[in-house]
């Protein structure tokens, strides 16, 4: 039984032949309605979620399949002070598989531990994102045809932001991968990620707070919001939360080409005006995130489509 709890779970072989998945459930979504018939998929979510939470569901049901939700703390018995192990104990009695998203770091890999059904890590506090990841590669895949050889920025908080740490190390596995990270101060990159992911992969990097400096180097840029729920004090959060706010001008000396991704959601930190530039592609990255989990729900589930 395998479950996704670190995008690094999965061979760079096995993130390519979920995206050859992805792809022909974009061509050929008929053949695979019925493909999930009587399975049932668990979405715990004890933390907020739009995207995520409704891509998931929405991904098992055009898969033919069902789903089970918790979509906060409070509605659970979380709230009576259940723990995860339990849980999951629980919860593997009722479904085939499990999306959880928890505040805790660590949580979604207790919950593998004690669970008799695969589960796919939906977001465990600041630390990892990796179906986030997952909708991130197909995004970069459609928009460069390539993950090797390209040159990409990371602003906002890198500190919390876990969408950036889970696809820096999925980027990590690839050749000519130049990373550019663009933070306040205080937001940095966790040192463990530097020494342990783009050290230990002998990756180029470097870090700046000046976006516009590096903007005319990017094949890719990848905003981030403030995470105001990670913040202890919220006299921090205001000082830091509009640290980055990318508007049409600060464009100017972009790439043609350029990528902006986002994970969403969106605070302040791109203008609405940038949504209509054709290098914005953050809507795509939403709907690329339904593909990618029904291709994981697949792989995870063991069910092939002929
Ligand atoms: N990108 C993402 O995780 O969005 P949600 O928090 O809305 O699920």
């Amino acid at each position: 039984m395998r479950n996704l709890i670190d995008i690094k779970d999965l061979s760079v072989k096995e993130l390519e032949e979920l995206i050859a998945v992805a792809e022909d459930i974009i061509a050929n979504p008929a053949k695979y309605a019925e493909a999930c018939r009587g399975k049932k998929l668990a979405t715990l979510f004890f933390e907020p979620s739009t995207r995520t939470r409704l891509s998931f569901e929405a991904a098992m049901y055009e898969l033919g399949g069902n789903v089970l939700s918790v979509s906060s703390a409070n509605s659970s018995s979380a709230a009576k002070g259940e723990s995860v192990a339990d849980t999951a104990k629980t919860v593997s009695c009722y479904a085939d598989i499990i999306a959880m998203r928890h505040p805790k770091e660590g949580a979604p890999l207790v919950a593998s531990m004690n669970s008799s059904i695969p589960v796919i890590n939906a977001g465990d506090g600041g630390h990892n994102h990796p179906t986030q990841t997952l909708a991130d590669l197909l995004t970069i895949w459609r928009e460069k045809g390539r993950f090797d050889d390209l040159t990409v920025g990371f602003c906002g908080d890198l500190k919390f932001g876990r969408t950036v740490h889970s696809l820096i190390s999925a980027l990590s596995r690839y050749t000519g991968i130049k990373i550019v990270l663009i933070s306040p101060e205080e937001l940095k990159l966790p040192s463990y990620i530097k020494k342990d992911v783009l050290g230990a992969n002998s990756i180029e990097y470097k870090q700046t707070t000046d976006l516009l400096s590096v903007m005319p180097e990017l094949d890719i840029l990848y905003m981030t919001r403030v995470q105001r729920e990670r913040f202890f004090n919220e006299e921090d959060y205001l000082r830091l939360k509009d640290s980055y706010i990318l508007t049409p001008d600060k464009l100017k000396m972009a790439k043609p080409d350029l990528s902006i991704l986002h994970p969403l959601p969106r605070v302040n930190e791109i203008a609405v005006a940038i949504d209509d530039d054709p290098r914005a592609c953050y809507f795509k990255q939403v709907l690329n995130g339904k593909y990618m989990r029904m291709a994981l729900i697949l792989k995870l589930l063991e069910v092939n489509v002929k």
